[in-house]
């Protein structure tokens, strides 16, 4: 990279504050020496419309809640954003990140929520060798085909929360199931996480059932999963289309009949808008807002007081974001070209979340517990852990 490329010395020049002109004139910093003076620039690129836009909102307030807990700042250097609203659309994710990265300059990459948009981000971190942070979109290629020194993701993989159901349902003793979910890779890959234990147990896929995503025309569906009446539902919906669904569930009159069971961004979230309909839904996540412990119980009041809105696991992955990328930079001063030093400190983060303390696999996705979770009284739950420390498979990729 030449000097005029690197997005730092180029930044600072441009400010031009009175430390950054005595630079220029008197002498040629290092890079180390105007990456000090220079604010860190983060592209944060979430859905901010749509059925995902409360999660990429919340992913949003719980960055900068820990942003300013520790000090407003990420390696000594004040923080600047550019946020781009992603609108959960695929064929813009790729575009989107690349403007971020060649017209805006950021430094970091955070983002995204959704699975398809976030892979074009990874292609973008890649081609690029920008950090790149994914604070929930649990496509299995970024950590696994995709998987890079530079890109890591402080949420789950698809595959966790769905394989962490099965042994959940078998032990209920439901035998056979419908599955439903929409047609884009999240689902696929929930709903195969899922399949894998759950069959592995002897359990019986009846019927399976795709929507194109964010479609939430559920009705006719449903009649026909009450005229096959499997033994349970098993599920992937998220945001503005789970309480729809839940919500249809109910007025099908399915509810209470035919169990319901699903990974936890089901309910995370929606609680409140769906009132009663949501009792009796288990479900497995790694993260519950009533774990009992400090970082969690700072968290929660934190949170609500600074957004007057209840917390879910989005939000704290974007806290933990937050988190990780301070740990990074302080080690390195705030030096984002640090690289290899960067990512292995990131690497071997254990983050202290509200989810409870996580590591990071081979390929930097979060080893962590799977919690069972049933809606009671309008809230969820916790039952148990489904699976303590699980790591994804990470199929394909080359740091493992
Ligand atoms: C995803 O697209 O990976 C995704 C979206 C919403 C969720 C979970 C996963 O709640």
């Amino acid at each position: 990279m030449t000097m005029f490329n690197n997005p730092l010395s180029r930044r600072s020049l441009l400010v031009g504050t009175a430390a950054g002109v005595a630079a220029v004139s008197t002498f040629t910093p290092t890079r180390f020496a105007i990456g000090q003076t220079a604010k860190i620039k983060i592209g944060l690129m979430l859905p901010y419309s749509g059925t995902y836009a409360s999660l990429g909102n919340n992913i949003t307030d719980a960055f900068k809640l820990r942003l300013a807990e520790v000090g407003g700042k990420l390696g000594g250097r004040e923080v600047e954003f550019v946020q781009l609203d992603d609108e959960s659309a695929p064929p813009k994710g790729k575009d989107n990140a690349a403007k971020l990265v060649t017209k805006d300059k950021v430094d970091i990459l955070v983002g995204t929520v959704h699975s398809g948009v976030a892979m074009g981000m990874a292609a973008i971190a890649r081609e690029e060798n920008v950090l790149l942070v994914v604070p929930n979109a649990g496509a299995g290629d970024i950590t696994g085909k995709m998987c890079a020194p530079n890109i890591f993701r402080t949420s789950f993989s698809n595959w966790q929360p769905g394989y962490a159901c099965g042994p959940v349902m078998m032990k209920d003793g439901k035998k056979n199931v419908v599955t439903m979910t929409w047609n884009y890779p999240a689902g696929h890959e929930q709903i195969g996480g899922f399949k894998e234990s759950y069959t592995a147990a002897g359990g019986k896929i009846v019927k399976e059932i795709l929507l194109d995503f964010p479609k939430v025309e559920f009705q006719a569906y449903l009649t026909e999963i009450a005229a096959l009446k499997p033994d349970a539902v098993f599920v992937f919906f998220s945001g503005d289309g789970a309480v729809k669904f839940i919500k249809d569930y109910a007025g099908a009159g399915l509810k209470g009949k035919i169990p319901l069971y699903a990974t936890g961004f089901l309910t995370d979230g929606v609680l409140q808008a769906v009132g009663n309909d949501a009792e009796g839904i288990k479900n497995t996540l790694h993260y519950a807002d009533s774990l009992d412990n400090p970082v969690n119980k700072k968290f929660v009041k934190a949170f609500e007081a600074a957004t007057k809105r209840p917390v879910d696991v989005f939000a704290v992955q974007g806290y933990d974001t937050c988190s990780l990328l301070a740990t990074g930079l302080e080690a390195v001063k705030g030096d984002i070209k640090a690289g290899a030093t960067l990512y292995s400190t990131m690497r071997n983060t254990i983050v202290d979340s509200p989810r409870g303390k996580f590591t990071f696999s081979a390929s930097h996705n979060p080893v962590q517990d799977f919690y069972v979770r049933q809606v009671k009284g309008g809230k969820d739950v916790v039952l148990g852990v489904a699976v303590k420390a699980l790591a994804d498979p990470a199929k394909g990729c080359s740091m493992v």
